[in-house]
């Protein structure tokens, strides 16, 4: 088969926000290769899947809509498929020896600058073709990512992960943990302030261990911090592990860094956190999320857990709901233990916690963390706060605009003469577990 003249993409991205700012990149990558990206697959030479495996659902969803798009490929559009991101090194076997899948081409995280490549030779051989090279220095920073709309920019500040937390995929999908250097963060930074993006989210997999050029992940917020223009900067995972007491401060001086910290748990016995690898003890988050308490007013805190991981007993999982009764996230991501290929634990602990006990164990907790956050959010009723407006409607209605607080809390307010990107002051009548509503004041 021939190079089509006008090469169509189209892409699109499970997964974390480490993801969607790698498909911005993607899309940056091959539009300066010529393709132009159209919004569905029947009008595409060539679409894409950027793909997740943190979980086995993640990697079911993509699966099914593999097959989905083989049936949907027609000799008027015979599309090439590729596989991009975390499942292209996890399962490279799978792919490229399971015929019935029919990928064209595969690219893992740090080969997205191949990608024209592999693509035009495809088309010129027939075959398949791939790159799932991890590197220790991409870091994409010659890269500005093509960004669609909305009102918060990502920002991948790293790439990788060096923690190998035994049930996490990702040391093993995404490679050696590199930090992109402090300046090329503040320029992007500087470039979205003259595009009129007022808010950043900084994204790394463990932003404690950010380090270039001699500055650490607190030295490079307050860099950003410093950029005229910025007026909300958050950021995407810290580590309880290491934790610097300096970045609560920094957090704590500076306006325009979110009062808000996603500080992921996991699991609140002491000999589970060691089986994960995580590096601390339960007492040690307690002290962490008092001095954080302390030193922030007003902080919102979330938190990631994981129920059922191997050998997990009852009297184990029920310190988890300890931990979670007494810290009172403001809303957390509870997820069942997820067996992932090439882990440690898969290598070593069977997944012996049944199903079923799975179940029992996260609908606990999710019923435990709805009347939290109920309650925190209830907590907030009266106050005035200033939310960044989003969207100027909401599934259910149209009169209604959509915007999150300092805290990161979806508010509603009355979207009469709101517009998307402004802030405006609100005053906070009702709350639900998820959403707070307000009227502007
Ligand atoms: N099973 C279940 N949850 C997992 N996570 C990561 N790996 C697994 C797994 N194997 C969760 C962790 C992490 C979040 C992004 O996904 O809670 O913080
Ligand atoms: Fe993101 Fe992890 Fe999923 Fe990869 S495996 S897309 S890093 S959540």
């Amino acid at each position: 088969m021939s190079i089509p003249k006008t090469k169509t993409a189209y892409l699109e991205t499970y997964g974390c926000q480490m993801n969607e700012y790698d498909s911005e990149l993607v899309k940056t990558i091959l539009t300066k290769a010529g393709y132009e990206f159209v919004l569905s697959p029947n009008t595409a030479d060539v679409v894409m899947l950027n793909t997740c495996s943190v979980r086995d659902n993640a990697n079911r969803k993509v699966y099914n809509r593999v097959h989905t798009l083989r049936q949907s490929r027609t000799t008027e559009a015979p599309f090439k498929v590729g596989i991009l991101g975390c499942m292209a090194t996890n399962i490279r076997k799978d792919l490229l020896e399971d015929r019935s899948l029919k990928i064209d081409f595969i690219a893992g995280p740090d080969s997205y600058k191949k990608l024209p490549d592999l693509i035009s030779t495809g088309f010129e051989s027939g075959e398949k073709t791939f790159n799932l090279t991890l590197s220790e220095f991409e870091t994409y920073s010659d890269v500005y990512p093509t960004r669609e709309g909305g009102v918060n920019a990502w920002i991948a500040i790293m790439r990788g992960c060096n923690n190998y937390c035994t049930f996490c995929v990702v040391p093993h999908t995404r490679g050696r943990e590199r930090s992109r250097e402090p300046e090329s963060v503040v320029d992007e930074v500087k470039r979205l302030v003259d595009e009129g993006f007022t808010q950043v989210t900084l994204l790394g997999q463990n932003v404690n261990s950010y380090h270039a050029n001699d500055t650490d992940f607190a030295g490079l917020l307050e860099k950003v911090s410093d950029v005229p223009g910025i007026k909300r900067i958050r950021y995407t995972s810290p580590h309880p592990k290491d934790f610097p007491r300096h970045l609560l401060q920094l957090m704590a001086d500076r306006d325009n860094i979110c009062n808000q910290i996603h500080m992921p748990l996991q699991a609140g016995n002491n000999r589970v956190l060691e089986m994960m690898n995580r590096t601390y003890t339960k007492e040690e988050f307690y002290d962490l999320v008092a001095e954080a308490r302390e030193t922030i007013p007003n902080l919102k805190m979330t938190t990631d857990i994981i129920v059922g991981f191997p050998t997990e007993t009852d009297a184990e999982f029920e310190e988890t709901f300890e931990v979670m009764e007494r810290v009172e996230f403001d809303s957390a991501y509870i997820f069942k233990y997820s067996e992932r290929k090439n882990t440690l634990a898969a290598r070593k602990f069977p997944d012996d916690v049944p199903e079923a006990m799975k179940t029992e164990r996260i609908v606990r907790l999710n019923d435990l963390q709805k009347i939290v956050s109920l309650k925190r959010n209830q907590a907030q009723i009266g106050e005035v706060q200033d939310i960044l407006i989003e969207s100027l409607s909401t599934k259910r209605d149209t009169n209604m605009a959509t915007g999150r607080n300092a805290g990161n809390v979806l508010v509603l307010v009355p979207n009469e003469g709101r517009r998307v990107g402004e802030y405006t002051n609100a005053t906070i009548t009702e709350a639900t577990p998820n959403v707070l509503r307000g009227i502007v004041s």
